[in-house]
């Protein structure tokens, strides 16, 4: 058995590249009954970043709506918002002070944010320390993320040996694990797609907007009848990472025989995210109309996972010095 975790910020609704990047891949490893699944909401780590209450409220639900209408099966694991167990915070001190300030420093994630947000906030400089919080609390073995995200697993991966090193085994080592094809979708400007650069398709969204982002898509400006290369094109780097091999197939022979314009290959990439989210986009929008049911399998949710991390943090606290559980502790 393996115990697989992985979080999405709530700073948007998830897009193609959080689809095909990390909630596909675990939704994939929840199906083997040998697995346990632990799929959260790191509305905590949103706070770097939102700090309206409305939208950080309806980006948490669209983002619990996009697990559940991708396909994954609530009953079967864990799901839950990172703030409901705030012990990930308690957890997130005592990781710092095993943190070595320059690892932080030279995080690409933050040297990035910093170089482009205007608010550049202590929690920005600590958000590999609480995501390492996330997945050490649950003892997670297998994080599925994208590449972006690795760099982040290693830092995880050296703050637990520091620990353990202190104080004997304490905390599971945990894996990264990254599909090569899907490991960095770009967005509608070649670059990585994601929500801070105002580069996503969002597969969420209504038919005629999907429609006109997936149109909005940079290409080169080679006429139509030149031969064209699929691996340098944006349009067939995504549909790539979404057709099966005769899909793939098919578009890059269209490519590389010429006659065949960009526009024709982002209608049959808008085609095919229609045919593979069409259910998926009917029960996002049921769920985003029904707060009150995704509030409840959250709540659910919570309650499972906060008596693992309770007794995660127990046995932390012991090792370190404290008091096993805290006084005003009602939970055991
Ligand atoms: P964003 O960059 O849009 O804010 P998040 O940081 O919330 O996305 O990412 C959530 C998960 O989705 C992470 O596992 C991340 O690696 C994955 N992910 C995000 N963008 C992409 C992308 N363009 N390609 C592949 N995976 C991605
Ligand atoms: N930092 C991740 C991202 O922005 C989201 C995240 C938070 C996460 N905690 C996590 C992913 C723990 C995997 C495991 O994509």
């Amino acid at each position: 058995m393996a115990r697989i975790l992985t979080g999405i910020q709530a700073s948007g609704i998830p897009h193609l590249g959080n689809v095909l990047g990390a909630i596909a891949p675990g939704i994939e490893l929840s199906k083997d009954s040998k697995n346990e699944c632990f799929f959260f909401i790191a509305d905590f780590h949103s706070l770097t970043t939102v700090h309206e209450p409305e939208m950080l409220r309806h980006n948490t639900y669209a983002t619990a709506a996009a697990w559940i209408a991708c396909g994954f099966d609530t009953s079967k694991g864990y799901f839950y918002r990172q703030s409901d167990i705030p012990e990930v915070a308690e957890l997130t001190w005592y990781l710092n002070c095993f943190t070595p300030f320059p690892m932080l420093a030279n995080a690409h994630s933050f040297k990035d944010k910093s170089g482009r947000l205007q608010d550049v906030n202590a929690g920005l400089f600590d958000y590999p320390v609480l995501m390492a919080s996330d997945i050490l609390l649950y003892d997670a073995e297998i994080v599925p993320v994208g590449k972006d995200q690795l760099q982040h697993l290693e830092i995880t991966r050296d703050i637990c040996s520091s620990f353990n090193r202190a104080y004997g085994e304490t905390l599971i080592m945990p894996q990264a694990v990254s599909r090569k094809e899907v490991q960095m979708i770009p967005g509608t400007d070649g670059q990585k797609m994601s929500k801070s650069y105002g580069n996503t398709i969002s597969i969420f969204d209504p038919e005629k907007l999907l429609k006109k982002t997936v149109m909005s898509i940079q290409t080169d400006s080679l006429p139509l009848e030149t031969p064209k290369n699929p691996d340098t094109c944006t349009v067939y780097r995504i549909y790539s990472a979404m057709g099966n091999e005769n899909q793939n197939q098919v578009l890059a022979e269209k490519y590389r025989g010429g006659n065949f314009g960009y526009g024709a290959a982002k209608q049959m990439l808008f085609e095919l995210i229609m045919e593979r989210y069409s259910a998926a986009r009917d029960l996002f929008g049921k769920l985003m109309a029904d707060q009150d049911e995704l509030d409840e399998l959250l709540r659910t949710g919570a309650e499972k996972a906060g008596v693992i991390a309770y007794e995660t943090l127990a046995r932390v606290r012991e090792k370190i010095g404290y008091n096993k559980f805290a006084y005003y502790s009602s939970k055991i």
